[in-house]
């Protein structure tokens, strides 16, 4: 066999098939006969199999009030609405998320305030978070994102000081704990995207949970007209009957008969992909140029079903090899490498000089007061600036095999043992590296 680097010729490292290695979500006969069940009866619009779902996920996460959406977007929106979020409000997102964590905070009349995120967790970092803080401030988007569980303790201090409430977005993150304690389990409310791509999947769909009576009920008010029978509160009572928010935000009941099926399903499946990965990492920690990401395991946090998992890169320990070939190189072994993860939002013109709705200034600044400068809130976030050039995709994998994980792992330590034959045509650079979405990835030319 070659030992050469394949991009130079050499044989592939991964020669094993993938089979379902890849495959998600893994749809089960049962799967089938519960959505089946639904259509026949065709009760797709319906709330019997959606209000099944969300008890039996509240159970399953341990809080009080559950609510399931169309998508994770919808969730987002709802929870801020819920939690009382309104016009000239200042919402802390990290910048280095998907879109939806921060963006559904224009709808409601307030605006973004990004802060950095820490380069261990690659979460938002609670002493820039501080920093970030006006007395305009109501509420934080926590992101555990690509299954990091954030520094919860941090979070929830500066939080409570400042008396801010939390909105734990865990779209990454299914099942992650952190400290012991499932994430999704510590904001005044949470959001989860279900959508086809992630941990837990239903299709398309989202789900808001909080213990918070009111928040759950302003939700539903918000966007859940035809449950407004749940409203209890007289404050909210007047309002009932129509949609406040202007939406519609049910989840279609394909969706929660998926669900329900793939709750059950989820805690086995987690459990293989949790000891697929740690293996994988386990073959590579201490190979050079390359940092496995994962909490550490006596912290008692964990990862969950570890959605879009990432490595850290360390070009100077392989002599300067850009990202970009040393992932293109992987790539040619025949295993998984993607440099770079989201880019972050903050540079973004949406988040700068876009007037959406036609006020006449930046959206961003166009539910303050006519002090507020856009200046003041377009700032620099090194760590997030710079993540994309020190993170690469690593595969995900939802089996545990050895054999073609090991593979896999070979494919990175032979790139790594051959770096100095790379740095001969390395004209690449990390000059736009990652994407605004994980799951639509434009197509590697290579
Ligand atoms: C971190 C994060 N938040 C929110 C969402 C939005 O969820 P959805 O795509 O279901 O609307 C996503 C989805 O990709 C996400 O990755």
């Amino acid at each position: 066999m070659d030992d050469k680097p394949a991009l130079l010729g050499g044989d592939k490292a991964v020669t094993l098939p993938q089979e379902d290695m890849f495959t998600w979500p893994i749809v089960t006969r049962e799967h089938e006969e519960a959505v089946l069940r639904v259509l026949r009866a065709g009760a797709m619009s319906g709330l019997e199999v959606t209000r099944q779902f969300e008890r039996r996920y509240a159970e399953t996460l341990g809080r009080r009030h559950a609510l399931a959406y169309h998508n994770g977007t919808a969730a987002i929106l709802g929870a801020l609405y819920g939690l009382g979020v309104g016009v000239g409000d200042e919402v802390i997102v990290p910048s280095l998320t998907y879109w939806a964590s921060a963006a559904p905070v224009y709808n409601l009349g307030a605006t973004v305030v990004f802060a950095d995120v820490d380069p261990d967790t690659i979460c938002i970092d609670p002493q820039d978070l501080e920093r970030r803080i006006t007395p305009r401030t109501k509420a934080v988007v926590v992101v555990h994102y690509a299954g990091m569980p954030a520094d919860m303790d941090a979070l929830m201090g500066v939080a409570a000081k400042h008396g801010l409430k939390i909105l734990e977005d865990c779209s990454h993150a299914h099942g992650a704990l952190y400290k012991g304690r499932q994430v999704g389990t510590f904001g005044d409310a949470a959001a989860f995207s279900l959508m086809t791509g992630k941990s837990l999947p239903v299709g398309e769909g989202g789900i808001l949970f909080t213990d918070d009576r009111e928040v759950y009920e302003r939700a539903i008010l918000f966007g859940h007209y035809a449950r407004h029978d749940e409203i209890t509160l007289e404050s909210l009572k007047p309002f009932a009957g129509l949609p406040c928010g202007g939406y519609k935000h049910r989840m279609h009941q394909l969706s929660s008969a998926f669900g329900l099926v793939q709750l059950e399903l989820y805690p086995r499946q987690m459990a293989e992909i949790d000891r697929a990965m740690n293996h994988f990492c386990d073959l590579l920690e201490k190979t050079p140029g390359i940092r496995p990401m994962r909490p550490d395991k006596a912290s008692g946090s964990t990862k969950g079903g570890w959605y879009y998992p990432h490595f850290k890169y360390v070009g100077r320990e392989l002599g300067g090899l850009s990202l970009q070939r040393f992932a293109r190189a992987v790539r040619a072994e025949g295993s998984v490498c993607n440099p770079g993860c989201n880019k972050p939002l903050h540079r973004h013109p949406l988040f700068t000089t876009m007037d959406v709705y036609g006020h006449g200034r930046p959206t961003r600044v166009a539910g303050l007061d006519e002090t507020a400068r856009i200046e003041a809130y377009v700032q620099a976030l090194p760590v997030s600036e710079g993540i994309n050039a020190c993170v690469f995709e690593v595969p995900w994998f939802k089996h545990d095999r050895p054999r073609l994980i090991a593979e896999h792992a070979e494919a990175y330590k032979k790139v790594v043992r051959h770096h100095a034959l790379l740095l001969d045509e390395d004209a690449e650079a990390e000059t736009d590296v990652g994407g605004y979405s994980s799951f639509f990835r434009a197509p590697d030319p290579s």
